[in-house]
C-alpha cells in the first residue's frame, strides 16, 4: 500500500499535484521497465482516449504495444505478437489508487479506466488547496514571449492585435505554469522612417515645445504626408536622409524629436493594451542597436559572415538567398536587430524558450534568423531540446469580403475603435436582457467590456491560430455556439445555480463529500481533472485553441451530460453536486484567466 501512495501522490513541487497523463506515465514507465527489461529506452506512450472517436474502451490508453512489438519480435522475450505485449504492459502496471480497471484491445492498447472516487477525492481537494495546485511544472525557468511589437508612427493593425491577444494568452499560460515570462513589446522604433518623420516634425513645429499629441493629431496621417513630402521633394529627401545619420550619430536635437515621436506612439499603443489589460515591457529595435557591431564581429570571428554584391551576409541551409546582416551602405536592418535581440536574450537576460508571435508572413524571417543561430552554436540543432527559439505564426484577419480586414471609409482599422464597437454592440445587447433592467451603470459598463472585448479575444484564439479567420461581430457576439459570450453566460448560470442553493460553498467545501456515481457526473469530474494536462500541451504546442476547445467541451458537458441529467438543487446529491458545480467554475475561470478574458458572475 506505501507504494501505491507514493506513486499517486507523487508531487512534481511544492503543492503541485501532476497531471492525471502524467502519473499514468509514471506507472506505465514503471510497468515497461519490468516487462521489457533489455529496452530501457522506450519511453511510455499514455494518451487520453477523446470521446470523438467513437467507442471508448476506457479514459486513457498505452499505445507501445505494436512498437515495442517491431522492435523485440526478432529477440528472446518470450512474448508472441503484440497483444501478449499489451497483457503482460496490463500485469506490470503497479497497484494505483488512480486506476479502477484495466483491459488489452486490439493489437495490445492497454485501457485504463480511472477509479471515480479518486477523480471525485481529486477535484476536492483542488477544491480546497486552489485550483494553482494543478498547474503544470514545464521544464524550463524562464522565457521571453515577444509579441505585439508594433512599429511606431506606422499603423497598429488587426494583425498586431492578433498578435496581442495571442502572445499575451501565451505568456499567461507560461506564467500560470511557473514559467517567469519576460514580456517583450519589440517595438519598431528604428530605421530610415525617423529621418523623414524628424524632418517633418521640424517643419511644422520649429518650437519643440509644441510638440504634444494633440498637436500632432493622428501619426498615422502624420506619418503619410511626411511620406508624400518626402517622395515629392527632393531636397527634403535629402535633409530625412541626412537626419537618419544625425539621429544614429547621437545629435541631441534629432534624439529628442525622435523620443517625442515615440512618446506620442506609445500613447496610442497603451490605449490598446488598457482595454485589453495586457502587459508588456518594451524593449524596442533601438535597445539593441548598440549591440549589433560586437554580435556581428562575434559571428564574423566564428566564420558565418560573407560578402555578397556589397552586404555582409550569412547564409543558412535550404535558402537559397542569404539572411543580409549589414546593407551594402553600411547600414543595419531587421535581422541584424534581431540577431543581436537574440543574443541578449539567451546571454543576458539568460531565457531558455524564446518565442516569437508574428504574422505567418515573416516565417521565413525567423526560420532564417535561428538557423544563424544554430549555426553560430547559440541554438541547439534539436529544437526539443532547451534553449530554444520557436516562431508562433498565425493567419490574416479577413473581412466578410474575404479580403484583408478593412473598414469601409479608411484603409486601415483602428484597434481602438474596434474595441469601442465591440463594447458597444454588446452593451446593447446586455440592456436588452430583462435580469440587466436594474442593474447600475457601472455594472452594465464592466459587464459589457468583459463580453464584447473577451468576444474580440475569443473569436482569435479559438481557431487554430496558423487559419486566417473572419472578423465578424455578429457572429462572435452571438450568445450561440462557440463564443465567448455563450461561455461566459453559462459560467454565470453556474454561478447563480449555486446562488439559489442559499448555501455557503466554502462551508460545503469543508463538510460535503463529492460523490461521481451518475455517468454524467464522472465524464465531467473526468474532464475537469484532465485541465492540467490541457493546458501543459496548449504550452508545450504553442496552441491556445487546445485551451479553448477544452473549455468549450466543459460546458457543453456540464450542460449536456450533467446539468440536464442530475438535479442539484433539492436532491438527496445537492451537496455533492454543488461542489461539482463549484469546480466547473472554478475551471471555467481559470480558463477565462488565461485566455485573458473577465469572467461575469451575473446575467
Ligand atoms: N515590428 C514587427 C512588425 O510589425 C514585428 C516584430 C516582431 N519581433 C521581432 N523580434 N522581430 O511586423
Amino acid at each position: 500500500a506505501s507504494k501505491t501512495q507514493f506513486i499517486s501522490t507523487m508531487p512534481v513541487g511544492e503543492d503541485n499535484v501532476s497531471s492525471v497523463k502524467r502519473q499514468l506515465t509514471q506507472l506505465f514507465e514503471i510497468s515497461l521497465r519490468e516487462t521489457v527489461p533489455g529496452e530501457p529506452d522506450i519511453v511510455p506512450l499514455v494518451d487520453s482516449c477523446s470521446e470523438k472517436s467513437g467507442v471508448k474502451h476506457g479514459d486513457y490508453q498505452c499505445n507501445n504495444a505494436m512498437v515495442l512489438w517491431a522492435k523485440i519480435k526478432g529477440k528472446q522475450t518470450g512474448f508472441r505478437g503484440p497483444p501478449a505485449v499489451g497483457q503482460a504492459i496490463m500485469k506490470n502496471l503497479p497497484p494505483s489508487e488512480l486506476i479502477e480497471s484495466c483491459s488489452v484491445a486490439g493489437p495490445g492498447f492497454v485501457n485504463v479506466v480511472l477509479s471515480k472516487n479518486w477523480i471525485a477525492q481529486s477535484l476536492h481537494r483542488m477544491l480546497i488547496d486552489g485550483i494553482d495546485t494543478w498547474a503544470p511544472r514545464l521544464p524550463l525557468k524562464r522565457a521571453v514571449v515577444d509579441f505585439s511589437s508594433p512599429n511606431i508612427a506606422k499603423e497598429m493593425h488587426v494583425g498586431h492585435l492578433r498578435s496581442t491577444i495571442i502572445g499575451d494568452t501565451l505568456a499567461r499560460m507560461l506564467e500560470f505554469s511557473h514559467v517567469e515570462v519576460l514580456r517583450r513589446n519589440h517595438v519598431g522604433d528604428w530605421g530610415t522612417q525617423f529621418g523623414m518623420l524628424i524632418e517633418f516634425l521640424f517643419e511644422k513645429f520649429p518650437n519643440p515645445e509644441e510638440v504634444n499629441e494633440a498637436a500632432i493629431g493622428d501619426l498615422q496621417v502624420f506619418y503619410k504626408a511626411s511620406k508624400l513630402r518626402f517622395d515629392s521633394d527632393s531636397e527634403f529627401k535629402q535633409r530625412a536622409q541626412q537626419a537618419v545619420v544625425r539621429l544614429q550619430g547621437g545629435e541631441i536635437r534629432y534624439r529628442k524629436a525622435w523620443k517625442q515621436i515615440c512618446e506620442i506612439s506609445r500613447t496610442e499603443f497603451h490605449r490598446v493594451y488598457d482595454r485589453l489589460g495586457v502587459q508588456l515591457e518594451e524593449k524596442g529595435e533601438s535597445f539593441y542597436n548598440p549591440i549589433i557591431p560586437s554580435v556581428l564581429e562575434e559571428l564574423g570571428n566564428k566564420g558565418l559572415i560573407e560578402e555578397s554584391e556589397g552586404a555582409r551576409v550569412i547564409f543558412v541551409d535550404g535558402v537559397k538567398i542569404p539572411l543580409i546582416v549589414v546593407k551594402s551602405d553600411g547600414g543595419y536592418n531587421y535581422a541584424s536587430t534581431d540577431l543581436a535581440a537574440l543574443w541578449y536574450r539567451l546571454n543576458e537576460e539568460k531565457a531558455e524558450w524564446i518565442i516569437y508571435v508574428t504574422d505567418v508572413g515573416q516565417q521565413q524571417h525567423f526560420d532564417m534568423v535561428f538557423k544563424a543561430a544554430k549555426r553560430a552554436g547559440w541554438l541547439l540543432a534539436d529544437d526539443s531540446l532547451y534553449p530554444k527559439a520557436t516562431h508562433v505564426g498565425f493567419g490574416l484577419v479577413l473581412g466578410e469580403d474575404g479580403k484583408r480586414f478593412r473598414t469601409r471609409n479608411t484603409e486601415v482599422v483602428r484597434l481602438v475603435d474596434l474595441l469601442d464597437e465591440a463594447k458597444n454592440r454588446s452593451k446593447t445587447a446586455v440592456l436588452e436582457r430583462d435580469a440587466a433592467k436594474d442593474w447600475p451603470e457601472e455594472e452594465v459598463d464592466k459587464t459589457s467590456e468583459a463580453v464584447g472585448y473577451g468576444a474580440v479575444k475569443y473569436a482569435d484564439l479559438k481557431n487554430n491560430r496558423l487559419s486566417n479567420y473572419t472578423f465578424n461581430f455578429d457572429q462572435m457576439l452571438n450568445d450561440k455556439g462557440n463564443t465567448a459570450v455563450y461561455l461566459l453566460y453559462a459560467h454565470a448560470r453556474i454561478c447563480s445555480i449555486i446562488r439559489k442553493s442559499g448555501k455557503d460553498i466554502e462551508q460545503v467545501k469543508r463538510n460535503g463529500k463529492l460523490v461521481l456515481d451518475h455517468d454524467g457526473e464522472r465524464a465531467l469530474g473526468l474532464h475537469l481533472v484532465q485541465f492540467s494536462e490541457v493546458v501543459e500541451q496548449a504550452c508545450t504546442n504553442l496552441l491556445p485553441s487546445t485551451l479553448c476547445e477544452y473549455l468549450y467541451d466543459l460546458s457543453d458537458i456540464f450542460t449536456k451530460k450533467f446539468y440536464s441529467n442530475c438535479q442539484v438543487i433539492g436532491s438527496a446529491e445537492e451537496t455533492s453536486r454543488l461542489l461539482l458545480c463549484e469546480a466547473t467554475a472554478t475551471v471555467m475561470r481559470k480558463c477565462f484567466y488565461l485566455l485573458g478574458i473577465e469572467p461575469v458572475y451575473k446575467i
